[in-house]
């Protein structure tokens, strides 16, 4: 804020109900600085009752915005009033990214490529594995499941408490996508080579539950999508068994890309300056 930038150029926000704790004005304020660009980014708290009316003012211009970032609880809403969602947001039914484009507003959704990219970066080859085991079922689940699916992996195997949003998000994917209850967790592991924790097991101020990792493959990666703390208990008692962890930070980095390439014009990178940069403001 205050930046002589910012009264030029493109402007962008990131728009949730609060919307305060977000970290994305961080991640686009330092791609903007280190790409010397002018233009904004910024948090812009909007209600659901006034959200239809913000997304016609982006529309018709009014907003003068470009577009921006929509997170909880407006992405199944940004999806359904988009003109133009793409493929990723019709198949999860939510979009977290918003752009106008010769006068319409097109809609993706990020998560799911925020995730591989992180994986890609931090234990490339991850993908060398024809099972993975996710936990959880919510909406950060149903993005990964995509993701991995689409990178062509032969078996997901989700695992939740209650097995019944499991089956309910399974069936949407199809026959390579499989549900369990969480007591199947250590037998569905077996031989997996990604385990993905997308839960809040162990965060809760409950003591985190002793998960034996060991029926994983030898060279298997362990990887949640919480980044506070960035080494969350699952993470530690998988490195403390002998196996490789990715933190959750990169994929939040990583799925602000395409945004910023879309309102900006220039691809920024995910790199060591910026990850310290939000690990500092923890
Ligand atoms: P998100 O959109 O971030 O994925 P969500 O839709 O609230 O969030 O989903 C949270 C996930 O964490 C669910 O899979 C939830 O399990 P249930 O479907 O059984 O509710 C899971 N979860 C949350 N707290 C949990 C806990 N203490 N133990 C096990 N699973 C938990």
């Amino acid at each position: 804020m205050g930046d002589s930038r910012e009264t030029f150029g493109p402007n962008a926000f990131v728009t949730g109900f609060p919307v305060k704790h977000s970290r994305s004005p961080l991640i686009h304020g330092h791609w903007l600085r280190a790409l010397d660009l002018a233009g904004s980014y910024r948090a812009h708290e909007v209600s659901p009752d006034d959200f239809p009316a913000f997304i016609a003012s982006l529309k018709d211009g009014s907003s003068g915005f470009v577009g921006g970032n929509v997170t909880i609880p407006h992405k199944e809403t940004a999806f359904k009033l988009a003109d133009r969602p793409d493929e990723l947001s019709e198949e999860l039914g939510a979009s977290n990214t918003l752009w106008l484009q010769d006068g319409l507003l097109h809609a993706t959704n990020t998560d799911g490529r925020g995730f591989t990219a992180n994986l890609d970066e931090r234990h490339p080859g991850w993908d060398r594995t024809d099972r993975v085991v996710i936990m959880g079922a919510g909406g950060a689940s149903r993005a990964i499941i995509q993701a991995v699916r689409n990178r062509g992996i032969g078996e997901i195997h989700v695992v939740n408490r209650t097995v019944e949003r499991a089956r309910e998000l399974a069936g949407r994917f199809g026959e390579r996508v499989h549900a369990h209850p969480m007591a199947a967790l250590n037998e569905v592991m077996r031989g997996a080579g990604l385990l993905v924790n997308t839960t809040s097991l162990g965060m809760d101020g409950e003591a985190a539950p002793q998960i034996d990792f060991s029926p994983l493959a030898e060279n298997a990666v362990v990887t949640d999508i919480v980044y506070v703390p960035l080494k969350t208990p699952l993470l530690t008692q998988a490195e403390e068994q002998g196996f490789a962890i990715v933190d959750g930070l990169g994929m939040l980095l990583h799925q602000a890309v395409p945004g910023f390439e879309k309102w900006f014009g220039k691809r920024p990178v995910v790199d060591e300056a910026l990850r310290a940069l939000i690990i500092a403001d923890m």
